[in-house]
């Protein structure tokens, strides 16, 4: 048998295998703004926002810092502030509702659906009051959020929706982009993303050309030209250097994209028995697979026991976000979210990204039905 200290370690992201592919392109165009000394808002960064909005099928992309400040700057181009309520998932990264309340607003936590982990359609209607302006879904771990639902519920009470695509670079309802959905789409590119700089970036799409204007004044100290200032704005561009990193990433997304779905089928193949949840793809969607989720009561345990076999794992997110400090006065759609907590206990991401191989999948897939059946026996037992 041979023994754990021989085993190379599978990680939960290896951003390093994918970095090696694109350097010597990322080299040179970093090279050439180098040269030009063109670091900010170089014509990169314009290169790469003409790829990005016809990625998603926008008219316009607009750069932003990070994905939390194109969440921000979205909020704030639709004039959302003190006084109002903005409606989000109950399970996302801190971001999301920070965005929310950093502009004075208050963000108002809907719980998810337990087969897609999204937000819940059915219990959104229930959260809105007279003061909410906008719905923000999250297209969590990859998956669109269900948004022909949302745009319904929008429409009816005259509300915008900003889309959450952190996770959603290339997901796809029917066809349609995640990102395109909403009034404005957020993206960012934080490094372990599906598509990831080396180092912080972002960007919003819209179709509204008078949102991308706003959009550009706003993470440019409101400034159409140098000096003139129409906007009490901020200092949140996308830099080229990182725009460098993106154009070369952007001719492998969707390539990478399909890797990451081939990785999900062979863990579909090596967990089909296992007696637990595997992720749950609805019928009309492109999930792109930015986490492999699984669902199991014996959650902890079963980290413990792959992290002894050197398989990283990780929990997206371990709270629902109505209990971050900064937050916790937030209200909550049913009360206490209860899905969300429940599901916080029970979710375990398993290592996700396209250069994984058969053999680190079949090495998970293993210590998953090791584990399990390890279980069973000690329960069968007692
Ligand atoms: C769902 C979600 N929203 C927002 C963000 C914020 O993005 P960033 O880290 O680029 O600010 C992230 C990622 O970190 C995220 O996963």
């Amino acid at each position: 048998m041979s023994s754990n200290a021989d085993l190379t370690p599978i990680p939960l992201v290896d951003l390093q295998t994918q970095s090696r592919q694109i350097k010597a392109d990322v080299l040179r165009r970093m090279g050439e703004v180098i040269d030009a000394a063109r670091y900010i808002l170089g014509q990169e960064v314009q290169e790469f926002e003409a790829l990005f909005a016809d990625y998603c099928g926008t008219d316009h992309c607009i750069g932003v810092a990070n994905g939390t400040e194109a969440i921000h700057l979205a909020l704030r181009a639709l004039d959302i502030g003190p006084g109002d309520e903005v409606i989000t998932a109950g399970n996302s990264f801190a971001a999301t509702g920070f965005a929310i309340a950093h502009t004075g607003a208050s963000p108002v936590f809907v719980d998810i659906d337990p087969v897609d982990f999204n937000i819940d359609v059915t219990q959104i209607e229930n959260a809105i009051t007279e003061k909410t302006k906008a719905i923000i879904p999250v297209h969590l771990f990859g998956q669109p959020a269900r948004m022909k639902e949302i745009r319904e519920i929008a429409d009816r009470h005259h509300l915008r929706i900003i889309e959450d695509s952190a996770q959603g670079h290339g997901a796809e309802i029917n066809g349609h982009r995640c990102g395109a959905f909403g009034d404005i789409g957020c993206f960012s590119f934080y490094p372990g993303k599906n598509l990831g700089a080396f180092g912080d970036g972002g960007a919003t799409t819209t179709n509204d050309p008078e949102l991308a204007e706003k959009l550009r004044l706003l993470r440019n100290y409101g400034q159409k030209q140098k000096n003139r200032h129409d906007l009490l704005a901020f200092n949140s561009r996308l830099d080229t250097i990182q725009a460098c990193v993106l154009l070369s990433k952007m001719q492998h997304i969707e390539q990478w994209t399909e890797q990451r779905k081939t990785v999900a089928k062979w863990y579909r193949e090596e967990l089909a028995d296992a007696d637990l949840v595997l992720p749950q793809e609805r019928g009309d969607v492109r999930h792109v697979y930015h986490l492999f989720v699984i669902r199991t009561p014996h959650r902890n345990e079963l980290a413990e026991s792959l992290a002894a076999k050197k398989i990283a794992t990780g929990i997206h997110y371990p709270n629902p976000l109505s209990t971050a400090t900064p937050l916790s006065d937030s209200p909550t759609v049913p009360m206490g979210l209860p899905v969300c907590r429940q599901i916080a206990e029970e979710i375990l991401s398993l290592p996700m990204y396209p250069e994984m191989n058969r053999e680190q999948v079949a090495r998970v897939g293993a210590g998953v039905r090791e584990f399990l059946a390890q279980k069973s026996q000690t329960v069968a037992m007692a």
